[in-house]
C-alpha cells in the first residue's frame, strides 16, 4: 500500500494495473481489502485504486470523538485521490454499500469526472428516523465498547447461507476486519450515513453508463430493491449474483469479477 497526504491527514491506497482509472469504495465498517479478490483479476483491465476511507483500516480517524464523517466527505476524498494522483480523466467508481452511498454523492458533485459508476449492494433510499437514530445508538456503543456489538448485529446479516455453510473462512476473514476497526472512525462514518440524503429521485438524472450488482441473497439491500434502483437510471444494467448476500465481490468474486470486466469494457 501507499499512502498521500489529503487536506493535512494521511490516506492509504492500493494501485494496480494502467488503464482507466478504477476507484473501488468499500463497505463499512471495512476497508480496501474487501476487495482483494477484485483487484489483482480487474488490474488486468484497468488501473485499480482501492482506498481505506478516512477512518478506515490504515487511514487515521479524527480524534474527535463526536466528528461525523459524512458521504459527501468521503466523495470529495475521493476526488481529492484522483487529484493527488495526477489523475484527470473521468474514472469508474465502484462502491458497495457505504461505498455506494458514496460512489452517488461523487456522481452529484462531480459527474464530469465520472466515466462510469458500479453500484453494488447498495441503496438510494436515506435512513429512516428509526434507523438514524439507532445508528447513533450504535457510534456510542462502538466508542465505548469496542467493535463487538457492531460484530454482533451486523455480521449475521452479511453473508448467503450458501457462504456461511462453503466458505466459513470468509466469514471468519471479515470478522477480523471487524475486530480490527478504528471506533473513532466507525463512529464517525455511522453518524455520517445517519444524515445521508434521498437519492431516489436523483436517480433518473444519472447519464453515465451504469452497473447494478446485487447478491441474490442480500438481507440488506436486497434485490428488489437494488432491482428499482437499476430501473430508475436510464440504461442502467443489472446483474443479480447466484451464491452471494451482502457481500457478493467476496462471496462469488467470479461472477463479480466478470460482471464488472465486461461492463469497463463498453465504457
Ligand atoms: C455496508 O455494508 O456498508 C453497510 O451495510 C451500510 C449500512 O449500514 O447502511
Amino acid at each position: 500500500m501507499k499512502s498521500l497526504s489529503i487536506n493535512g491527514a494521511e490516506l492509504w491506497y492500493l494501485e494496480r494495473g494502467n488503464g482507466r482509472p478504477l476507484l473501488l469504495v468499500h463497505g463499512f465498517p471495512l476497508d480496501h481489502t474487501m476487495w482483494a479478490a477484485q483487484i489483482e483479476s480487474l488490474a488486468a483491465h484497468c488501473r485499480v485504486i482501492a482506498p481505506d476511507l478516512p477512518g478506515f483500516g490504515r487511514s487515521p480517524a479524527r480524534k474527535k470523538q463526536d466528528h461525523k464523517a459524512t458521504m459527501e466527505q468521503f466523495a470529495e476524498t475521493l476526488a481529492d485521490l484522483l487529484d493527488a494522483l495526477g489523475i484527470s480523466e473521468p474514472a469508474i467508481v465502484c462502491g458497495l454499500s457505504m461505498g455506494g452511498y458514496v460512489a452517488l454523492q461523487y456522481w452529484r458533485k462531480h459527474a464530469a469526472r465520472l466515466a462510469g459508476l458500479i453500484l453494488c449492494d447498495t441503496r438510494a433510499t436515506a435512513d429512516t428516523p428509526e434507523a438514524a437514530a439507532a445508528r447513533r445508538t450504535m457510534a456510542d456503543r462502538v466508542l465505548r465498547e469496542g467493535m463487538a456489538p457492531l460484530a454482533e448485529t451486523m455480521l449475521p446479516k452479511l453473508f448467503a447461507e450458501t457462504t456461511r455453510q462453503r466458505q466459513p473462512q470468509v466469514v471468519e476473514a471479515l470478522r477480523a476486519v471487524f475486530d480490527a476497526g478504528n471506533p473513532l472512525g466507525i463512529a464517525a462514518a455511522a453518524r455520517g450515513m445517519a444524515e445521508r440524503p434521498d437519492m431516489t429521485s436523483a436517480l433518473a438524472e444519472i447519464r453515465c453508463p451504469t452497473l447494478v450488482i446485487v447478491g441474490q441473497e442480500d438481507a440488506i439491500s436486497p434485490p428488489a430493491e437494488m432491482g428499482a434502483i437499476a430501473r430508475a437510471i436510464p440504461g442502467a444494467k443489472f446483474i443479480d449474483i447466484p451464491a452471494a448476500g451482502h457481500m457478493a465481490p467476496l462471496e462469488n468474486p467470479t461472477a463479480v469479477n466478470a460482471a464488472i470486466a465486461e461492463f469497463i469494457a463498453t465504457v
